[in-house]
């Protein structure tokens, strides 16, 4: 195929990416823009197989079934609360290909192979492709296990973990100047790819020594930032295969992956270095510090109380969390939504950015049960609302409505983190299985508040007992 249509191709591609991301802005355009997006892989992969560099297409449709297999197996299996983990995996083996590609032509070179040769310029993208890639691997392998539950989800803190760390990052740079001299006597018979091979195992060591610090609430700022790096591992690539496809590819995700991870920092009011360095989270409530906040304050209540109190409500807000996730329970609060608001009740859904288990998580659940995106409040639009709210309804949520973020105490692993102002409702109705903590770990004085009362139960079992309670009410 002429070089001109492939780059054609590819930039009809790029323009795909870029429409797609565009249309993942707004769930309306979602659909749209996922398909735009797709589209322009099957463009790139399209071309790239018709390049006439492609040596062994064997290998490759192998390598196309084996992963397409290995993909729709995932999709079916892997549960929506298990997409988390999913991505640190993806984002783990996008690194980690990036670096054994790279590492791949690189030999190819100094075997006289098919790529032209490299210079001091490509000699830097090779290093950053196994520097990222390598880092992005383990780390993100350590991402997974923390949040599948392989690893503990405490931050582990290894004594002189910092000098240890800046040790490594120091010889990683050692490696790249290393790699990027040796290219330069590429042409000679003593050039070796030792520097790039060392640089990738450092660097992995480095990634996993990285994240091991890291708290489990704070992986959702990790996983993102490693999502980035992936990309930055990809673009590296495309520089040294001097391919623009993925050189474009690349750099929009490592864009959106760096976007992402300032965003998610706001929502958690963490700064990078301070999840990156500081192995926040390191203290866990114990059982005492839960009896000692609970013990005697918490009033439980059945759903035809708890009937009662919405259906006297002027205005209702339901504060999803994990817990819906769980219990699948969307389906079920649409049908308690619905029906409030045909008996008068103006009903409100708040959207905390972190609820779940991965960004947008309850909007997606949500907006699969048809409930109005109109409805869904941003944090910062219904915080200020809660004072005028009869009745707020937390389902299977507990660390983004959890008062001790709001204390100083840099032992709280939530400290500091923005959460719904729920407690400034007139009542607080939650409805979770047990008095259990969240995925911090610690217990939530809002429990034994004044103003609340515990629904205990299964979060979809719970919202279908409302909706019956009010129908025979
Ligand atoms: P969590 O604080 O994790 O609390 C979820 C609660 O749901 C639990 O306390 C649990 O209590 C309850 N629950 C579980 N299964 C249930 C069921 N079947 N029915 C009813 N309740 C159920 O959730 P959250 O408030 O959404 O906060 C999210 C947390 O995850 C934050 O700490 C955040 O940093 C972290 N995180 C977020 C992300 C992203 S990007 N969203 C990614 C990774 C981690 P019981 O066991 O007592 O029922």
């Amino acid at each position: 195929m002429p070089i001109e249509y492939i780059d054609l191709a590819y930039l009809a591609a790029a323009i795909l990416f870029i429409l797609g991301l565009k249309g993942l802005t707004s769930p309306r355009t979602a659909v749209q823009g996922n398909l735009m997006a797709a589209s322009g892989m099957l463009i790139a992969i399209v071309v790239t197989l018709l390049d006439k560099r492609i040596v062994s297409f064997e290998i490759i449709i192998a390598g196309l079934v084996i992963g397409a297999l290995i993909g729709v197996v995932l999709a079916y299996r892997v549960p929506m609360t298990g997409i988390p983990q999913l991505i640190a995996v993806f984002n783990g083996f996008g690194g980690g290909a990036s670096a054994l590609a790279v590492g791949a032509a690189l030999e190819e070179v100094l075997k006289g192979g098919f790529v032209e040769g490299f210079d001091v310029q490509l000699m830097v993208s090779v290093a950053i492709a196994g520097l990222i890639g390598g880092l992005s691997f383990l780390g993100s392998a350590v991402a997974f296990g923390k949040l599948q539950g392989l690893i503990p989800e405490r931050p582990i803190l290894l004594p002189g973990r910092h000098v240890v760390n800046a040790i490594l990052a120091l010889v990683c740079v050692g490696l790249s100047v290393w790699l990027v001299i040796e290219g330069i006597w590429l042409e000679a018979d003593t050039a070796t790819s030792l520097p790039f091979w060392i640089l990738v195992a450092v660097a992995s060591l480095l990634g996993l020594l990285l994240v091991i610090p890291i708290g489990g609430a704070d992986m959702p700022v990790v996983v993102a930032l490693l999502n980035a790096y992936s990309g930055l591992a990809a673009a590296g690539h495309g520089w040294v295969l001097n391919n623009s496809v993925l050189i474009i590819a690349g750099s929009l995700v490592g864009a959106a992956g760096f976007i992402l991870t300032a965003l998610m920092s706001k929502a958690m009011n963490r700064s990078l270095v301070n999840v990156m360095f500081a192995g926040v989270g390191a203290t866990v409530a114990t059982a005492a510090d839960s009896d000692e906040i609970y013990a005697g304050r918490v009033k439980s209540a059945s759903p035809d109380e708890v009937a009662m109190l919405m259906d006297g409500a002027r205005r209702v807000v339901i504060a999803p969390g994990y817990g819906m996730a769980v219990a699948q329970a969307q389906h079920a609060v649409q049908e308690l939504t619905m029906l409030l608001e045909s008996r008068g009740v103006e009903v409100e859904f708040a959207i905390h950015p972190v609820a779940g288990r991965m960004p947008g998580h309850m909007n997606v659940l949500l907006a699969e049960a048809d409930v109005s995106y109109d409805k869904l409040k941003d944090m910062d639009e219904i915080n200020p609302t809660f004072r005028q709210t009869d009745v707020v309804l937390v389902i299977g949520a507990n660390d983004v409505v959890n008062p001790m973020a709001r204390e100083a105490d840099p032992s709280i692993p939530i400290a500091g983190m923005p959460i719904l102002d729920v407690d400034g409702a007139q009542s607080v109705v939650i409805i979770k299985r047990s008095l259990s903590p969240g995925f911090a770990g610690i217990p939530n004085p809002l429990f034994a508040a004044d103003n609340t009362l515990m629904l205990f139960g299964d979060a979809r079992a719970m919202a279908a007992a409302l909706v019956t309670a009010l129908r025979e009410g």
